[in-house]
């Protein structure tokens, strides 16, 4: 199939609709259009369409017991899909929506069992993206949407990520730029009594706490737990994210993390291989050896998710043998950059220090 990608930034108002227009029609024949939010880009489908969200896990390799996200563009369509909507739920949509925060809710039978993994619940957001927004606006019908890359590679942060995974293999790309945020959406399990955070995002704990006074966390997403607990977010069980070097991640006070990382690419270098080492604007000038990027400044962590999978690929594009990445803190956004880290790395962590260990 050809991919016909198309890039809205060049477009003034007039050919902008038509190409929604157009997209509009590819997505009510049964067809995916890729598209820009603010976290990654999503593979887009009929939700309602049994057989279009069939094509989405063909076209990604996905294993189809993997829910997918509907993604709404005005509240009247949540409840054209959703059995129940607490009053909780009322309450983070008026602060999160359109935003980073995907909601899970009992649906309703008009969402096909092949949209939602089989499940008799239905994960909605509504994308805080202006390309996201009209198009979903255009068809007129809520839109299916994983992110946009082969499963187990990491999501697309770019349409030309979306393209190096995704080019002939559906009929549109929307290139509306590189997406601001640059890790998926926080996942709120609603059907529960306290609401359940299943996938950590830009939306932290503390934040949900502030509004709704408690929210937990699945057990399954504690690091230190994670062989024990089978995740309730089903994706969450999957290896994921993943660059093709295997992954190390070094943690410990930076010092210490540094000098760790250093004598390891050294030892490696002599063998030969091509390291590729994620630093932070902060530490950047104490390496010399491998491939080294900074993922970004420690002292704003929206600036490690955003350039997070975009490092991962380029590694993947440079083909390292094996990349040496420092660990970052757990609080607030660290949380969910962790958790994406982690699986890149397949848990395989080194504590750098006087107690040196390897975990994996
Ligand atoms: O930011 C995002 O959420 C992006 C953009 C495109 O919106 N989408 C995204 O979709 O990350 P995907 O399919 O890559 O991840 C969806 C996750 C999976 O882990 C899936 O298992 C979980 O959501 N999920 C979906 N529906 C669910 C449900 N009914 N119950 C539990 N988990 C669900
Ligand atoms: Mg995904």
């Amino acid at each position: 199939m050809e991919t016909r990608i198309i890039n809205l930034r060049e477009l003034d108002q007039e050919a902008a609709s038509a190409v929604y227009a157009e997209a509009a029609a590819v997505i009510r024949s049964g067809g995916m259009v890729a598209f820009p939010t603010e976290t990654v880009y999503g593979l887009g489908a009929n939700a309602l369409d049994e057989e279009a969200s069939a094509r989405i896990y063909a076209a990604k390799g996905r294993p189809s017991d993997n829910p997918l996200i509907a993604h709404i563009a005005d509240k009247k369509q949540l409840y054209e899909i959703a059995e129940y909507v607490p009053d909780t739920a009322e309450l983070l949509m008026k602060t999160f929506w359109p935003g980073p925060l995907t909601m899970i809710f009992r649906k309703k039978e008009i969402v096909p069992y092949g949209t939602t993994g089989g499940l008799d619940t239905v994960a909605v957001r509504m994308p805080d993206h202006p390309v996201a927004l009209s198009l979903i606006r255009a068809a007129g019908v809520p839109i299916a949407a994983p992110s946009a890359n082969l499963s187990g590679r990491p999501s697309p942060t770019t349409a030309d990520h979306t393209a190096e995974d995704m080019d002939g293999r559906i009929e549109m790309i929307l290139d509306g730029g590189p997406c601001e945020i640059g890790i998926e959406s926080t996942i709120v399990d609603m059907t529960e009594d306290i609401p359940v955070i299943l996938r950590p995002g830009y939306i932290t704990q503390e934040m949900l706490c502030r509004l709704l006074g408690e929210v937990k966390v699945d057990q399954a997403l504690d690091p230190s737990r994670w062989k024990n607990f089978r995740p309730k977010a089903p994706g969450q069980k999957y290896k994921h994210y993943a660059p093709k070097a295997p992954m190390t991640l070094i943690e410990g006070n930076t010092t210490d993390v540094v000098k760790k990382i250093l004598e390891l690419a050294e030892e490696r270098i002599k063998e030969k291989k091509k390291v590729g080492i994620i630093c932070t604007d902060e530490t950047q000038d104490y390496y010399s050896h491998g491939v080294i990027r900074s993922i970004g400044s420690r002292i704003r962590m929206e600036s490690v998710a955003h350039n997070l999978y975009d490092i991962l690929r380029t590694f993947d594009d440079i083909g390292v043998d094996m990349i040496y990445s420092e660990a970052f803190d757990f609080d607030e956004l660290g949380y969910a950059i962790m958790n994406r880290m982690l699986k890149a790395a397949g848990h395989k962590v080194i504590r750098a220090g006087k107690t040196e260990e390897v975990t994996d």
